[in-house]
């Protein structure tokens, strides 16, 4: 029962749409319309500049990380990574926004930071490092996942490693649709880095 409650708190958390609530009230906008359509922060930096992005960014982080801290502060005996993936869950498939929300990847790392602020770190280099290569967001976010999963390995951490994988392997899939356009050549790349 413990499980569920967490569960269902993690999930609504996740569920709200940062992006949306700062495009509807700093600018009247629904963000969905513009850009990419991503309820996340890259698209909030694309369509609304670097103040929106980062506190859409910022917040999804949150989600996560709070979401898997929710155990941690309520002394309860269930995994906090596992709750942390129903945050994630409800930030990609919203009930706030019809199930249509973000690629997982801010409230991903949130998650992490809630158990390893070192991995987390890491991570955060990992991605400006590809971001400053490539460009790409969509990319950089893929790549910091798969590292992740190389990093918790070396860590020798079985927890990291199952939820790091678990979560790499769902950025990907949400952004099967940025791997096609980078191979077409018409992911749109980063031009402030
Ligand atoms: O965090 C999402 C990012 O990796 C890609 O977003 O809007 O370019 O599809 P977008």
């Amino acid at each position: 029962m413990e499980f569920v409650i967490f569960a269902l708190i993690a999930y609504i958390l996740g569920s709200i749409p940062s992006a949306l609530i700062v495009g509807k009230i700093g600018f009247n906008i629904d963000i969905r319309e513009h850009g990419s359509g991503n309820l996340g922060g890259t698209n909030t930096f694309r369509v609304l500049g670097v103040k929106a992005g980062l506190i859409v960014t910022i917040a999804d982080i949150l989600k996560g990380t709070l979401g898997a801290a929710l155990p941690m502060l309520f002394d309860a005996s269930v995994n906090p990574l596992v709750i942390g993936l129903f945050a994630v869950v409800g930030h990609t498939y919203p009930i706030f926004a019809k199930f249509k929300g973000g690629k997982a990847v801010a409230t991903s790392g949130g998650v992490i930071l809630a158990i390893s602020p070192i991995l987390f770190t890491a991570m955060i280099l990992t991605f400006l490092i590809v971001l400053k290569i490539s460009k790409y967001v969509s990319l950089s976010s893929m790549v910091t996942g798969i590292v992740a999963v190389i990093i918790s390995a070396f860590m020798q951490n079985v927890g990291l490693i199952i939820v790091t994988s678990v979560l790499t392997l769902f950025v990907i899939y949400r952004h099967l649709a940025n791997i096609k356009r980078i191979m077409n050549k018409t992911e749109p790349k980063i031009k402030w880095m």
